[in-house]
């Protein structure tokens, strides 16, 4: 188990330039624009700014697309165990909190607000907590 996440991580390290190069293409960026558009299209929390964890985060999109379709100011946390993804992450996001972690020993006492979770090209997952109530939201 050690040894494949170690050799996934060396996989996502030696992709982080392309992989980012890639993402940003203009036809990606409509094709996510549209699908986070649609996912979140009624979705209201209650509060001015809210506290967003993106964990495995590439290079911190998740922020954006938040920023894009909430209206709430955000306050973002993000993590990757690729150092080279967290690397160009902060380098052509500028200041952005995202740093190097791996979800599968992550741990935290904070409540975040929001929870996203983006795949690379068309799946997405969202929780989020409202109150008491919470929810998940998958495409
Ligand atoms: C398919 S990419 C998605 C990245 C980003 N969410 C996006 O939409 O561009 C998967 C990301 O998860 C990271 N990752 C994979 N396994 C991980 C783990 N165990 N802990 C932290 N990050 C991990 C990879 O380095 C990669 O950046």
């Amino acid at each position: 188990m050690k040894n494949d996440l170690l050799h996934q991580r060396e996989c996502f390290n030696r992709r982080a330039e392309n992989y980012y190069r890639t993402r940003n293409g203009d036809k990606q960026l409509l094709l996510r624009d549209l699908m986070y558009g649609e996912l979140l299209k009624d979705v209201k929390i209650e509060k001015e700014k809210i506290l967003v964890l993106e964990p495995m985060c590439g290079y911190g999109e998740g922020k954006r697309i938040l920023e894009t379709h909430f209206g709430n100011r955000i306050c973002y946390e993000g993590f990757d165990y690729s150092d080279e993804i967290v690397k160009y992450a902060k380098e052509y996001l500028g200041d952005i909190n995202v740093y190097v972690q791996d979800v599968t020993t992550f741990s935290s006492n904070k409540k975040y607000d929001v929870i996203i979770i983006m795949g690379g090209g068309s799946s997405c997952g969202i929780a989020w907590a409202a109150g008491r109530t919470e929810y998940v939201r998958a495409a």
